[in-house]
């Protein structure tokens, strides 16, 4: 049996990454920040092969401590998924990401769940992913992580994708040599929490799209950022 282990998969596009591999007979870690608002995922928890973990990703010691308890369990594929947006400047007024009004603590918040944690989940279970059969990676990033993307506002959001960006890419190279490649994306805008209901893409299209690229990743393709639909992004 193939394992994953998805985060933030009460909900949105985490949520049907753990659906999908649920259908599809994978045993599968779900990682939630808290055991509140994950009634979809415990209906699906019922339906197929997925264990429900209860992680802030923000906590490291907490991230040590569920590697611990799954020592010696091969993970074939690790998706990085879980992340905050922060505040909406141009839906809620909010502007503490933008310039002359940026609020510090929150931007390093944010750094550390979208980009510090990423990285830790992989030092954390790199043993995991280096003894399983697809030793495959996922980090869920997004486009306004391009260095291409300069449209102002989103400062905190933008840079930790960017960050998460050149740390996957990193690793990537680091990583070659044991065989593990890592596949970095955009999901496109999906309706979801984050991508609201403004967005044009249901998550079921943009995960089926990640799933195939994940499902075609080797060690030449390692590295890559792509849309989920296969399109190159440039960095
Ligand atoms: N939707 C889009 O249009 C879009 C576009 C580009 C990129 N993305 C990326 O796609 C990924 C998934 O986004 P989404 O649209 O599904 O967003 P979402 O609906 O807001 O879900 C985000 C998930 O991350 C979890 N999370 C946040 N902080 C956490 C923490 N400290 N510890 C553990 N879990 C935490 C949330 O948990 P709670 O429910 O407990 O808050 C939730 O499960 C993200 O990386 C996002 O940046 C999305």
């Amino acid at each position: 049996m193939s394992h994953v282990l998805i985060t933030g998969a009460n909900r949105g596009l985490g949520l049907e990454f753990a659906r999908q591999y649920g259908q599809d007979n994978w045993s599968v870690i779900a990682v939630c920040r808290t055991n509140q608002e994950n009634e979809e995922l415990k209906a699906l928890a019922d339906e197929y092969d997925i264990t429900i973990e209860v992680v802030d990703l923000g906590d490291f010691n907490a991230i040590d401590q569920l590697a611990a308890k799954y020592r010696n369990q091969p993970i074939d594929i690790l998706i990085n998924n879980a992340a905050v947006f922060g505040p909406k400047a141009k839906a809620d007024g909010d502007l503490r990401q933008n310039f002359g009004t940026m609020d510090y603590d929150l931007w390093s918040d944010l750094l550390r769940v979208n980009m510090m944690a990423p990285f830790k989940l992989i030092e954390a279970f790199i043993d995991n992913i280096a003894t399983s059969d697809e030793k495959k990676i996922a980090a869920v990033s997004a486009t306004p992580g391009s260095i291409t993307e300069t449209d102002p506002g989103l400062n905190a959001y933008r840079t930790t994708k960017a960050g998460l960006n050149m740390a996957m890419a990193t690793l990537a190279t680091e990583l070659k040599p044991q065989g593990i490649s890592i596949a970095i994306f955009c999901p496109g805008w999906v309706k979801t929490r984050m991508g609201t209901d403004a967005a044009p893409l249901t998550s079921d299209v943009s995960i089926n799209g990640m799933r195939t690229l994940i499902s075609e990743l080797d060690i030449e393709s390692t590295g890559q950022f792509r849309r989920f639909n296969g399109e190159t992004i440039p960095w």
